[in-house]
């Protein structure tokens, strides 16, 4: 590969930050390693002058498209009149409020957060704080972000699905304490029999349930409508809070979220990635008796920050809310990606490759398998290598994505003017070379 420039930043790189990257998931080895000098609508330029359309939009923020000209003037005209904080209220922190909850019903009271991480922190915390109760359940195969307590998954990597055995539960890497783990209890999507032995053996001790319906880290592997009205009546009996992790799906798979889609509301609620078109925002609320548990006074929850409900952040979010309420951004997504399965669809029938799609069309998750995945063990047993063949072969010929199936093919509106001639082409080129 002709990648000149972007080998010497990565040996310079390496003298100043591990692996050479701000952070581990950017390292794609010393060959791959990517570094972006611009960005425009549904495209990426790399250091050396390769443009790639772009599926992985960062890992989903972009909704609207890169550099989208009516977010980027509202942050400017804000920070140019307002500046960006003063680590008080403005009028803005209520606006935005009142434009998530016009969208999304669930949400009664709501807090503000800088990424998706400290969200899922805050909602945890909170359900704690209201239910006086200790105990968590995350579900295998999701991600809700880089805190220790959350960071456990299955070890489907070292793991036989044809043995009778569960994988192991591991850390996602070093440095996350054994004890940290005490307290959460992971259980499968979709499996009522584990879900009702949760509730027996825990109910009274769980604070919550935290998961994402549509599991944005596992393909868009998704909760049946049954199986997540179940999990909301168990945790209603039992006095356990809710969590739904939207903070792939807020205002992404529909304009409120997975929720909207199921019909079925969380007690608390996390959102980021979406809410701001790329500027770092988040949020979490929910119901009003729950969230009236955070505050300054005798026994309430903590909830803080230097750059919560900063200036840049809440302009993105009002511009971005504004657009998805008021234009139709996310038809136009959904319409493009029922076109992009089509195209996708095509060319794996033609090269005979059992494929399906999972997940809503904001959000594409393909596994290479007869069926869609019902939980993060059955992905084991789809083609995860020939995915990454054939990813590693789109990005080769310019089509960026994340060489994982575990990660869906995210869209945003600029999309819609993409070349679909060229897609099948290139998709048909890098499936015959991942095959080859
Ligand atoms: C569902 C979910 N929750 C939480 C997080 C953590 O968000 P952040 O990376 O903004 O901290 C992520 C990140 O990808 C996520 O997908």
């Amino acid at each position: 590969m002709n990648r000149p420039e972007q080998t010497r930043l990565l040996k310079e790189a390496h003298r100043h930050m591990p692996q050479g990257v701000a952070e581990n998931y950017r390292y794609w080895g010393e060959d791959r390693t990517l570094f972006i000098q611009g960005a425009q609508g549904c495209e990426l330029t790399d250091c050396d002058g390769k443009t790639y359309v772009d599926f992985r939009l960062g890992y989903g923020p972009i909704i609207l498209g890169y550099r989208d000209r009516r977010v980027d003037q509202a942050v400017i005209d804000q920070i140019t009149t307002g500046g960006t904080l003063s680590g008080f209220s403005t009028p803005l922190d209520i606006k935005v409020v009142q434009q998530i909850k016009a969208l999304c019903p669930n949400i009664e009271k709501m807090r503000f957060a800088n990424s998706g991480t400290e969200a899922v922190m805050g909602a945890v915390r909170t359900a704690r704080g209201f239910t006086r109760r200790k105990r968590i359940a995350i579900v295998e195969g999701s991600f809700h972000g880089l805190h220790d307590e959350v960071m456990w998954k299955s070890d489907l990597e070292n793991w036989d699905p044809r043995g009778k055995a569960a994988p192991d539960i591991i850390p996602f890497g070093a440095g996350v304490p054994d004890t940290t783990r005490d307290l959460v209890t992971l259980i499968r999507l979709n499996d009522f029999d584990i879900l009702e032995h949760l509730f027996q053996e825990q109910g009274e001790d769980l604070a919550a349930v935290l998961l994402e319906p549509i599991i944005g880290n596992a393909g868009s592997i998704s909760a049946t409508q049954d199986w997540l009205q179940r999990l909301r009546d168990l945790c209603t009996h039992y006095g356990t809070m809710l969590i739904i992790d939207e903070v792939k799906t807020g205002f992404r798979v529909a304009a409120g979220g997975a929720q909207q889609l199921y019909g079925i509301s969380a007690d608390l609620t996390t959102y980021a990635k979406a809410m701001g078109n790329g500027y770092p925002v988040a949020a979490f609320g929910g119901r009003a008796d729950v969230m009236d548990c955070v505050g300054a006074f005798k026994g309430g929850v903590v909830h803080g920050g230097t750059y919560t409900a900063n200036l840049v952040a809440l302009s993105a979010a009002s511009a971005t809310l504004d657009i998805l309420t008021n234009t139709d951004a996310l038809k136009t997504i959904d319409a493009t990606g029922e076109k992009i399965t089509a195209v996708l669809g095509r060319v794996f029938t033609a090269a005979g490759i059992q494929h399906c799609f999972a997940g809503p069309p904001a959000m594409i998750g393909i596994h290479f398998s007869e069926e869609v995945p019902t939980n993060y063990r059955d992905w084991r047993s789809t083609d995860s290598e020939l995915y990454a063949k054939f990813a590693w072969k789109l990005i080769d010929h310019g089509l960026m994505l994340e060489p994982d199936s575990r990660e869906p093919w995210f869209l945003c509106e600029a999309h819609a003017n993409m070349d679909l001639g060229w897609l099948e082409d290139v998709a048909t080129r890098a499936m015959r070379e991942a095959c080859g």
